[in-house]
């Protein structure tokens, strides 16, 4: 049966694309094609996957041409880069480039490209917030700008529609993904019970007490389905947030609670130098608990804690235009953490 609607995704593996190829083939009338440099080796009904290095125009028009006639296009890849810095503009720009040429053909109706909120310079300190969609830039380099100045450009000389997301930390049940704040923290607790310390928030004071947000992988990949179909998406960038905000001075208290732990202070330090050396603390619990034998830089990126942990001031963006425009779904952020912990203590990747 030919599917009405052939998805190209670009980053199919990541901890975007992951979920938004499982919102899409769950749908009926999806086919996808994932696109990455090390495709999985298990089968999966409806995808197709092809090893493809972005970077390479050829290999993204071979890539293209295998896939057949797409119909849609997600980019959601990136070059690599470290924790809280300005990213590389130049590498960025060519692969979302590269895959875009190849996939600008007839069949093609909507093309959307996942950004983030350091669209509004959420990595060069405080912003004006509520973020709104058409803030002001932020003096450059900044890929998103370039990526999104380029599928605008070319989308005024062609058919198809664009549009783009701009969520915040992302957030999911992703087992082997240390680049993940749910276990990130639950790494942590368990290293705070094995080594007998409180449960201590360690970032910056002002943290602590200011408000953040984060957004659900499933739920930004919901978001993506609905732009990549509805009309009233068409040519706009949307926020993409859980919706709700928090302080983590509410939530820390109720991680303690759950982790069965003392609820300790704030101290002004950084992660990622005091788990240095905590290797064999990690696996000795990972023995303890005859948990899945997963490293901790798989189940913990320390310096991600530490980017996250680091923002002193409020994170916070608007969905009004995603709202008023149709996408209505939420997640409550308290109950997301612990649904998330829960999943992850079953799949025993936490104690
Ligand atoms: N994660 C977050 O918290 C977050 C928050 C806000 C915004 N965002 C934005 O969301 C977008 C996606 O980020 P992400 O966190 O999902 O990225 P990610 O987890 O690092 O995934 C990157 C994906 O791209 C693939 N890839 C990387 N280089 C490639 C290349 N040269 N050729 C082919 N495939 C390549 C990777 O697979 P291979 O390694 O196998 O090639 C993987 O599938 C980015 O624009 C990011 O800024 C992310």
């Amino acid at each position: 049966m030919v599917a009405e609607n052939l998805a190209l995704i670009a980053g199919a593996t990541g901890a975007v694309g992951e979920r938004v190829v499982d919102v899409l083939v769950a749908t009926p009338g999806w086919q996808v094609v994932g696109l990455c440099r090390n495709p999985p080796e298990s089968a999966r009904d409806n995808v197709r996957y092809v090893k493809t290095d972005l970077l390479d125009a050829r290999s993204c028009r071979q890539a293209v041409a295998a896939a057949g006639a797409v119909t849609h296009m997600v980019y959601c890849s990136r070059s690599p880069f470290g924790e809280g810095g300005v990213e590389d503009v130049p590498s960025n720009v060519a692969m979302f480039r590269h895959v875009l040429e190849a996939s600008d053909v007839k069949s093609l109706r909507h093309v959307h490209l996942v950004a983030g909120g350091k669209w509004y310079g959420l990595h060069m300190g405080p912003f004006r917030t509520p973020a709104d969609e058409d803030d002001p830039r932020h003096i450059p380099p900044n890929f998103y700008y370039d990526q999104q100045d380029f599928m605008s450009a070319l989308r005024a000389r062609r058919d198809w529609s664009w549009s783009s997301s701009r969520p915040n930390v992302i957030v999911d049940v992703a087992p082997g993904r240390g680049r993940n704040l749910i276990s990130l923290i639950g790494a942590y607790a368990a290293i705070c019970r094995e080594t007998g310390a409180a449960f201590d928030f360690l970032g910056k004071p002002g943290c602590y007490d200011t408000l953040f947000e984060l957004t659900d992988a499933t739920l930004l990949a919901r978001s993506i389905q609905w732009m990549l179909t509805d009309p009233r998406a068409a040519d706009q960038a949307f926020n993409i947030t859980n919706g709700d905000v928090f302080r983590w001075s509410r939530i820390w208290p109720m991680l303690a609670k759950y982790f069965g732990l003392e609820c300790g202070i704030v101290r002004n330090t950084s992660m990622e130098f005091w788990m240095r050396g905590k290797e064999a603390v990690w696996d000795g619990i990972v023995q303890k608990y005859q948990l899945r034998p997963l490293k901790m830089e798989q189940v913990a990126r320390w310096a991600f804690g530490d980017f996250v942990f680091g923002m002193d001031y409020d994170v916070v963006s608007s969905m009004n235009r995603a709202r008023l425009a149709g996408f209505r779904e939420m997640e409550d952020t308290p109950a997301m953490f612990l649904r998330h912990l829960n999943v992850y203590r079953a799949a025993r990747v936490l104690p």
